[in-house]
Protein backbone atom coordinates (compact mmCIF):
# COMPACT_ATOMS: atom_id res chain seq x y z
CA UNK A 1 0.00 0.00 0.00
CA UNK A 2 0.85 3.37 -0.65
CA UNK A 3 1.53 5.98 1.93
CA UNK A 4 2.37 10.08 2.62
CA UNK A 5 5.38 8.68 3.92
CA UNK A 6 6.59 7.34 0.98
CA UNK A 7 9.02 9.95 -0.72
CA UNK A 8 10.39 8.56 -3.34
CA UNK A 9 7.89 9.23 -5.81
CA UNK A 10 7.43 11.94 -8.93
CA UNK A 11 5.18 14.29 -7.44
CA UNK A 12 4.84 14.23 -3.75
CA UNK A 13 8.85 14.95 -3.42
CA UNK A 14 8.56 18.66 -3.75
CA UNK A 15 6.27 20.01 -0.77
CA UNK A 16 5.91 23.23 -2.69
CA UNK A 17 4.32 21.24 -5.72
CA UNK A 18 1.90 19.09 -3.59
CA UNK A 19 0.17 22.26 -1.65
CA UNK A 20 -0.56 25.58 -2.96
CA UNK A 21 -0.10 28.29 0.13
CA UNK A 22 -3.88 29.50 -0.60
CA UNK A 23 -3.49 32.68 2.68
CA UNK A 24 -0.84 33.19 4.75
CA UNK A 25 0.44 29.83 6.10
CA UNK A 26 -2.80 27.90 5.15
CA UNK A 27 -1.03 24.86 2.89
CA UNK A 28 -3.69 23.20 1.11
CA UNK A 29 -2.85 19.76 -0.69
CA UNK A 30 -3.65 19.80 -4.20
CA UNK A 31 -5.16 16.18 -4.30
CA UNK A 32 -8.37 16.21 -2.20
CA UNK A 33 -10.55 13.23 -1.07
CA UNK A 34 -14.11 14.27 -1.82
CA UNK A 35 -17.07 12.89 -0.22
CA UNK A 36 -20.25 13.69 -1.49
CA UNK A 37 -22.80 10.75 -1.05
CA UNK A 38 -20.82 9.15 1.70
CA UNK A 39 -22.73 8.81 4.94
CA UNK A 40 -22.55 6.66 8.38
CA UNK A 41 -20.37 4.25 8.79
CA UNK A 42 -19.59 4.03 4.78
CA UNK A 43 -18.13 7.33 4.91
CA UNK A 44 -16.06 6.52 8.69
CA UNK A 45 -14.46 3.91 6.83
CA UNK A 46 -14.09 5.53 3.46
CA UNK A 47 -12.53 8.81 4.91
CA UNK A 48 -10.24 6.24 7.54
CA UNK A 49 -8.58 4.80 4.51
CA UNK A 50 -8.03 7.78 2.35
CA UNK A 51 -5.97 8.85 4.99
CA UNK A 52 -4.19 5.50 5.80
CA UNK A 53 -3.31 5.44 2.03
CA UNK A 54 -1.99 9.26 2.02
CA UNK A 55 -4.70 11.84 1.23
CA UNK A 56 -4.15 14.92 3.21
CA UNK A 57 -7.09 17.23 2.23
CA UNK A 58 -10.85 16.12 3.10
CA UNK A 59 -13.69 17.90 1.14
CA UNK A 60 -16.91 18.33 2.67
CA UNK A 61 -19.76 20.66 2.82
CA UNK A 62 -23.09 21.06 5.62
CA UNK A 63 -25.55 19.65 2.85
CA UNK A 64 -23.60 16.44 2.39
CA UNK A 65 -24.54 15.38 6.29
CA UNK A 66 -21.39 13.89 6.66
CA UNK A 67 -19.39 15.80 8.44
CA UNK A 68 -20.01 13.99 12.06
CA UNK A 69 -19.05 10.68 10.38
CA UNK A 70 -15.78 12.55 8.75
CA UNK A 71 -15.36 13.71 12.63
CA UNK A 72 -15.32 10.33 14.09
CA UNK A 73 -13.17 9.00 11.18
CA UNK A 74 -10.85 11.97 12.20
CA UNK A 75 -11.07 11.17 15.75
CA UNK A 76 -9.98 8.05 15.54
CA UNK A 77 -7.36 8.95 12.89
CA UNK A 78 -6.09 10.95 15.33
CA UNK A 79 -6.48 8.85 19.00
CA UNK A 80 -4.66 5.39 16.99
CA UNK A 81 -0.96 5.99 17.45
CA UNK A 82 0.48 5.13 13.90
CA UNK A 83 2.93 1.97 15.33
CA UNK A 84 5.53 0.31 13.09
CA UNK A 85 8.16 -2.18 13.98
CA UNK A 86 11.51 -2.10 12.05
CA UNK A 87 9.54 -5.36 10.35
CA UNK A 88 8.68 -2.67 7.76
CA UNK A 89 12.63 -2.83 6.86
CA UNK A 90 12.47 -6.35 5.94
CA UNK A 91 15.63 -6.98 7.81
CA UNK A 92 14.63 -10.25 8.79
CA UNK A 93 16.15 -9.96 12.25
CA UNK A 94 13.29 -10.40 14.58
CA UNK A 95 15.80 -9.99 18.15
CA UNK A 96 16.06 -6.33 16.57
CA UNK A 97 12.47 -5.78 15.99
CA UNK A 98 11.63 -2.33 18.43
CA UNK A 99 8.37 -0.23 17.71
CA UNK A 100 8.44 3.63 16.46
CA UNK A 101 5.64 5.88 16.93
CA UNK A 102 4.54 8.52 14.20
CA UNK A 103 2.78 11.02 15.07
CA UNK A 104 -0.78 11.34 12.94
CA UNK A 105 -1.31 14.43 11.15
CA UNK A 106 -4.88 16.63 11.07
CA UNK A 107 -5.41 16.49 7.52
CA UNK A 108 -6.50 19.28 5.58
CA UNK A 109 -10.07 20.24 6.28
CA UNK A 110 -12.73 22.12 3.96
CA UNK A 111 -16.62 22.32 3.99
CA UNK A 112 -19.41 24.72 2.72
CA UNK A 113 -22.09 26.53 4.08
CA UNK A 114 -25.46 25.29 2.62
CA UNK A 115 -27.71 27.77 0.77
CA UNK A 116 -30.30 27.62 3.07
CA UNK A 117 -28.04 28.13 5.52
CA UNK A 118 -26.94 31.94 3.77
CA UNK A 119 -30.24 33.69 4.74
CA UNK A 120 -28.63 35.38 7.43
CA UNK A 121 -25.07 36.70 8.70
CA UNK A 122 -26.50 34.44 12.24
CA UNK A 123 -27.37 31.70 10.42
CA UNK A 124 -23.80 31.66 8.50
CA UNK A 125 -22.62 32.02 11.54
CA UNK A 126 -24.28 29.18 13.31
CA UNK A 127 -23.61 26.83 10.33
CA UNK A 128 -19.94 27.49 10.99
CA UNK A 129 -20.16 26.68 14.89
CA UNK A 130 -22.86 22.91 13.97
CA UNK A 131 -19.50 22.99 11.65
CA UNK A 132 -16.81 22.71 13.78
CA UNK A 133 -19.47 20.71 15.96
CA UNK A 134 -19.86 17.90 14.01
CA UNK A 135 -16.42 17.61 12.78
CA UNK A 136 -14.58 17.81 16.55
CA UNK A 137 -12.46 20.77 15.70
CA UNK A 138 -11.37 23.89 17.50
CA UNK A 139 -11.05 25.30 13.88
CA UNK A 140 -11.32 24.55 10.44
CA UNK A 141 -8.90 24.97 7.21
CA UNK A 142 -11.12 26.50 4.79
CA UNK A 143 -15.17 27.06 4.31
CA UNK A 144 -16.53 27.91 1.25
CA UNK A 145 -20.31 29.23 0.20
CA UNK A 146 -21.70 26.53 -1.82
CA UNK A 147 -23.50 28.34 -4.32
CA UNK A 148 -24.01 32.46 -4.88
CA UNK A 149 -27.28 31.62 -4.10
CA UNK A 150 -29.86 31.13 -1.27
CA UNK A 151 -32.55 28.24 -1.09
CA UNK A 152 -36.16 29.10 -2.07
CA UNK A 153 -35.72 31.72 -4.04
CA UNK A 154 -36.12 31.96 -8.14
CA UNK A 155 -32.34 32.05 -9.43
CA UNK A 156 -33.82 35.38 -11.52
CA UNK A 157 -33.86 37.26 -7.95
CA UNK A 158 -32.18 40.27 -6.94
CA UNK A 159 -31.96 38.77 -3.74
CA UNK A 160 -29.10 36.53 -4.10
CA UNK A 161 -26.64 39.36 -4.78
CA UNK A 162 -27.73 41.02 -0.84
CA UNK A 163 -27.50 37.52 0.46
CA UNK A 164 -24.19 36.56 -0.62
CA UNK A 165 -22.76 39.44 0.35
CA UNK A 166 -23.71 38.79 3.85
CA UNK A 167 -22.81 35.47 4.00
CA UNK A 168 -19.53 36.21 2.88
CA UNK A 169 -19.50 39.32 5.39
CA UNK A 170 -20.08 36.62 8.48
CA UNK A 171 -17.29 34.67 6.87
CA UNK A 172 -14.70 36.98 7.29
CA UNK A 173 -15.75 37.81 10.68
CA UNK A 174 -15.57 33.94 11.73
CA UNK A 175 -11.59 34.18 10.10
CA UNK A 176 -11.02 37.26 12.05
CA UNK A 177 -12.37 35.41 15.22
CA UNK A 178 -10.24 32.37 14.17
CA UNK A 179 -12.54 29.84 13.47
CA UNK A 180 -11.58 29.62 9.95
CA UNK A 181 -8.19 29.79 8.50
CA UNK A 182 -9.19 30.41 5.09
CA UNK A 183 -12.41 31.10 3.43
CA UNK A 184 -13.94 30.66 0.00
CA UNK A 185 -16.46 30.20 -2.55
CA UNK A 186 -17.81 27.49 -5.02
CA UNK A 187 -19.58 27.64 -8.27
CA UNK A 188 -18.92 31.09 -8.79
CA UNK A 189 -19.04 32.89 -12.52
CA UNK A 190 -16.56 35.30 -12.91
CA UNK A 191 -19.52 38.25 -12.64
CA UNK A 192 -19.69 36.59 -9.16
CA UNK A 193 -16.42 37.09 -8.44
CA UNK A 194 -16.09 40.38 -10.12
CA UNK A 195 -18.77 41.79 -7.78
CA UNK A 196 -17.44 39.85 -4.55
CA UNK A 197 -14.25 40.89 -5.49
CA UNK A 198 -15.90 44.79 -5.42
CA UNK A 199 -16.68 44.90 -1.38
CA UNK A 200 -14.61 41.82 0.19
CA UNK A 201 -12.17 42.86 2.66
CA UNK A 202 -10.65 39.47 2.79
CA UNK A 203 -10.27 38.01 -0.50
CA UNK A 204 -11.51 34.96 -1.43
CA UNK A 205 -8.89 32.10 -1.36
CA UNK A 206 -10.48 29.53 -3.33
CA UNK A 207 -13.26 28.93 -6.25
CA UNK A 208 -14.25 25.34 -6.63
CA UNK A 209 -15.80 24.31 -9.58
CA UNK A 210 -16.80 21.22 -12.06
CA UNK A 211 -14.13 20.72 -14.41
CA UNK A 212 -12.65 18.14 -16.30
CA UNK A 213 -11.55 17.96 -20.00
CA UNK A 214 -15.51 18.07 -21.12
CA UNK A 215 -15.57 21.18 -18.94
CA UNK A 216 -12.39 22.98 -18.61
CA UNK A 217 -13.89 26.20 -17.78
CA UNK A 218 -10.67 27.70 -18.98
CA UNK A 219 -11.81 31.66 -18.87
CA UNK A 220 -12.87 31.70 -15.12
CA UNK A 221 -9.90 29.54 -14.51
CA UNK A 222 -7.61 32.31 -15.90
CA UNK A 223 -9.82 34.59 -13.95
CA UNK A 224 -9.38 33.04 -10.91
CA UNK A 225 -5.49 32.54 -11.30
CA UNK A 226 -5.14 36.70 -12.47
CA UNK A 227 -6.45 37.40 -8.72
CA UNK A 228 -5.02 35.03 -7.07
CA UNK A 229 -7.86 32.58 -6.27
CA UNK A 230 -6.76 28.75 -6.81
CA UNK A 231 -9.01 26.67 -8.25
CA UNK A 232 -10.29 23.43 -7.06
CA UNK A 233 -11.47 21.25 -9.70
CA UNK A 234 -14.41 18.76 -8.71
CA UNK A 235 -15.88 16.07 -10.45
CA UNK A 236 -12.97 14.79 -12.49
CA UNK A 237 -14.40 11.89 -13.77
CA UNK A 238 -17.53 13.60 -14.52
CA UNK A 239 -19.57 12.33 -10.66
CA UNK A 240 -21.36 9.70 -9.54
CA UNK A 241 -21.15 6.55 -11.64
CA UNK A 242 -17.62 8.05 -13.25
CA UNK A 243 -19.48 8.58 -16.86
CA UNK A 244 -16.50 10.18 -18.50
CA UNK A 245 -14.49 7.15 -17.42
CA UNK A 246 -16.68 5.19 -20.27
CA UNK A 247 -16.75 8.13 -22.39
CA UNK A 248 -14.63 6.95 -25.38
CA UNK A 249 -13.42 10.64 -25.61
CA UNK A 250 -11.47 9.44 -22.37
CA UNK A 251 -11.10 5.58 -22.82
CA UNK A 252 -9.71 5.69 -25.95
CA UNK A 253 -6.00 5.35 -26.27
CA UNK A 254 -3.87 7.00 -28.31
CA UNK A 255 -2.17 4.23 -30.67
CA UNK A 256 0.05 6.86 -32.60
CA UNK A 257 3.99 6.88 -31.00
CA UNK A 258 6.86 9.30 -32.33
CA UNK A 259 9.01 7.07 -33.95
CA UNK A 260 10.44 3.44 -33.17
CA UNK A 261 10.29 0.42 -34.95
CA UNK A 262 13.83 0.59 -36.20
CA UNK A 263 15.41 -1.65 -33.96
CA UNK A 264 18.44 -0.95 -31.49
CA UNK A 265 17.74 2.70 -29.63
CA UNK A 266 14.66 3.26 -31.08
CA UNK A 267 13.54 -0.15 -30.20
CA UNK A 268 14.54 0.73 -26.72
CA UNK A 269 12.65 4.19 -26.94
CA UNK A 270 9.51 2.26 -27.99
CA UNK A 271 9.33 -0.41 -25.27
CA UNK A 272 9.76 2.50 -22.84
CA UNK A 273 7.33 4.37 -24.77
CA UNK A 274 4.86 1.44 -24.75
CA UNK A 275 5.46 0.38 -20.80
CA UNK A 276 4.96 4.35 -20.02
CA UNK A 277 1.59 4.43 -21.71
CA UNK A 278 0.63 0.75 -19.74
CA UNK A 279 1.51 3.03 -16.53
CA UNK A 280 -1.42 5.10 -16.90
CA UNK A 281 -5.13 4.20 -15.76
CA UNK A 282 -7.64 6.37 -17.55
CA UNK A 283 -8.95 7.55 -14.02
CA UNK A 284 -5.10 9.01 -13.30
CA UNK A 285 -4.66 10.50 -16.62
CA UNK A 286 -8.05 12.68 -15.68
CA UNK A 287 -7.08 13.59 -12.11
CA UNK A 288 -3.82 14.51 -14.22
CA UNK A 289 -5.29 16.41 -16.32
CA UNK A 290 -7.22 18.29 -13.31
CA UNK A 291 -3.73 19.26 -11.43
CA UNK A 292 -1.91 20.27 -14.71
CA UNK A 293 -4.83 22.15 -16.48
CA UNK A 294 -5.67 25.76 -16.44
CA UNK A 295 -6.32 28.64 -18.30
CA UNK A 296 -5.65 29.15 -21.98
CA UNK A 297 -1.96 29.14 -21.32
CA UNK A 298 -2.13 26.10 -19.63
CA UNK A 299 -2.95 24.15 -22.93
CA UNK A 300 -0.11 22.29 -24.20
CA UNK A 301 1.92 22.96 -20.93
CA UNK A 302 2.55 20.17 -18.88
CA UNK A 303 5.03 21.23 -16.64
CA UNK A 304 3.04 23.94 -14.82
CA UNK A 305 0.59 22.58 -12.16
CA UNK A 306 -3.00 24.51 -11.83
CA UNK A 307 -5.23 24.28 -8.57
CA UNK A 308 -6.33 21.51 -6.75
CA UNK A 309 -8.70 18.22 -7.73
CA UNK A 310 -10.99 16.95 -5.71
CA UNK A 311 -12.27 12.89 -6.28
CA UNK A 312 -14.47 11.08 -4.38
CA UNK A 313 -14.63 6.91 -4.35
CA UNK A 314 -15.46 4.38 -1.81
CA UNK A 315 -13.32 1.33 -2.18
CA UNK A 316 -9.87 0.95 -0.89
CA UNK A 317 -9.35 -0.26 -4.10
CA UNK A 318 -10.13 3.16 -6.19
CA UNK A 319 -9.03 5.18 -3.01
CA UNK A 320 -5.76 3.77 -4.02
CA UNK A 321 -5.86 4.90 -7.44
CA UNK A 322 -6.90 7.66 -7.44
CA UNK A 323 -3.91 8.91 -4.85
CA UNK A 324 -1.75 6.87 -6.68
CA UNK A 325 -2.00 9.60 -9.57
CA UNK A 326 0.63 11.65 -7.47
CA UNK A 327 3.61 8.87 -7.54
CA UNK A 328 3.35 9.22 -11.86
CA UNK A 329 5.98 10.81 -13.89
CA UNK A 330 3.52 12.97 -15.16
CA UNK A 331 6.16 15.92 -15.79
CA UNK A 332 7.82 13.50 -17.87
CA UNK A 333 5.54 11.13 -19.58
CA UNK A 334 5.23 11.40 -22.87
CA UNK A 335 1.68 9.13 -23.14
CA UNK A 336 0.14 11.69 -20.95
CA UNK A 337 1.21 14.70 -22.60
CA UNK A 338 0.01 13.08 -26.08
CA UNK A 339 -3.12 12.58 -24.33
CA UNK A 340 -3.52 15.70 -23.05
CA UNK A 341 -2.73 17.49 -26.31
CA UNK A 342 -5.58 15.52 -28.31
CA UNK A 343 -8.23 16.33 -25.47
CA UNK A 344 -6.44 19.89 -25.47
CA UNK A 345 -8.01 19.92 -29.30
CA UNK A 346 -10.90 18.29 -28.70
CA UNK A 347 -14.29 20.95 -28.79
CA UNK A 348 -17.41 18.18 -27.16
CA UNK A 349 -18.58 19.93 -24.15
CA UNK A 350 -20.71 18.12 -21.12
CA UNK A 351 -21.17 19.64 -18.02
CA UNK A 352 -22.48 17.54 -15.04
CA UNK A 353 -23.55 19.68 -11.83
CA UNK A 354 -26.50 21.99 -11.98
CA UNK A 355 -25.27 25.35 -13.93
CA UNK A 356 -24.78 28.55 -11.29
CA UNK A 357 -24.80 31.16 -14.02
CA UNK A 358 -28.18 31.21 -13.81
CA UNK A 359 -28.03 32.78 -10.35
CA UNK A 360 -28.21 36.47 -10.46
N1 LIG B 1 -18.77 22.35 -4.74
C1 LIG B 1 -19.69 21.60 -5.34
O1 LIG B 1 -20.77 22.07 -5.70
C2 LIG B 1 -19.37 20.16 -5.61
C3 LIG B 1 -20.16 19.45 -6.53
C4 LIG B 1 -19.83 18.13 -6.78
C5 LIG B 1 -18.77 17.53 -6.13
N2 LIG B 1 -18.03 18.23 -5.21
C6 LIG B 1 -16.92 17.59 -4.46
O2 LIG B 1 -16.07 16.93 -5.38
C7 LIG B 1 -15.99 15.55 -5.05
C8 LIG B 1 -15.75 14.72 -6.29
O3 LIG B 1 -16.78 14.86 -7.25
P1 LIG B 1 -17.95 13.78 -7.45
O4 LIG B 1 -18.15 13.00 -6.21
O5 LIG B 1 -19.09 14.54 -8.01
O6 LIG B 1 -17.48 12.85 -8.59
P2 LIG B 1 -16.14 12.18 -9.14
O7 LIG B 1 -15.08 12.24 -8.12
O8 LIG B 1 -15.91 12.75 -10.49
O9 LIG B 1 -16.59 10.68 -9.36
C9 LIG B 1 -17.08 9.85 -8.34
C10 LIG B 1 -17.50 8.55 -9.00
O10 LIG B 1 -16.36 7.92 -9.61
C11 LIG B 1 -16.20 6.60 -9.11
N3 LIG B 1 -14.75 6.34 -9.04
C12 LIG B 1 -13.87 6.91 -8.19
N4 LIG B 1 -12.63 6.47 -8.44
C13 LIG B 1 -12.71 5.61 -9.47
C14 LIG B 1 -11.75 4.84 -10.18
N5 LIG B 1 -10.47 4.89 -9.89
N6 LIG B 1 -12.21 4.04 -11.19
C15 LIG B 1 -13.54 3.99 -11.50
N7 LIG B 1 -14.48 4.72 -10.87
C16 LIG B 1 -14.08 5.51 -9.86
C17 LIG B 1 -16.86 6.62 -7.75
O11 LIG B 1 -17.28 5.33 -7.44
P3 LIG B 1 -17.49 4.78 -5.94
O12 LIG B 1 -17.73 5.94 -5.05
O13 LIG B 1 -18.66 3.90 -6.09
O14 LIG B 1 -16.24 4.05 -5.59
C18 LIG B 1 -18.04 7.56 -7.99
O15 LIG B 1 -19.12 6.88 -8.63
C19 LIG B 1 -17.32 15.30 -4.31
O16 LIG B 1 -17.32 14.09 -3.59
C20 LIG B 1 -17.40 16.54 -3.47
O17 LIG B 1 -16.54 16.45 -2.36
C21 LIG B 1 -18.32 19.54 -4.96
Amino acid sequence: MSSSSSTNNNFNNNERTTTIEISPNVFMPRLAFGTYKLKGAQCTKAVKKALEIGFEHIDTASIYKNESDIGEALEEWMTTTKTATNDDDDDGNDEKKTKKNFERKMPFLASKIAPAEMHSKLLVEQAVAKILIRLRIPAIDLIMLHWPGVSKVSPASEIHKEKRKDAYRALEKCLKEGKIRAIGVSNYHVRHLEELLSYCEIKPSVNQIEAHPMWPQEDLIEFCESRGIAVVKYSPFGGGGAPLLDDAFVSTREEEKEGGGGGGDEERELAADIADDQAWKPSQILLAWGLLRGGRKNRGNSKTLCGAVVVKASSEERILENYEVLEKDFFNSKYLSRKLKVWDSVETRKKFAWDSDCVK
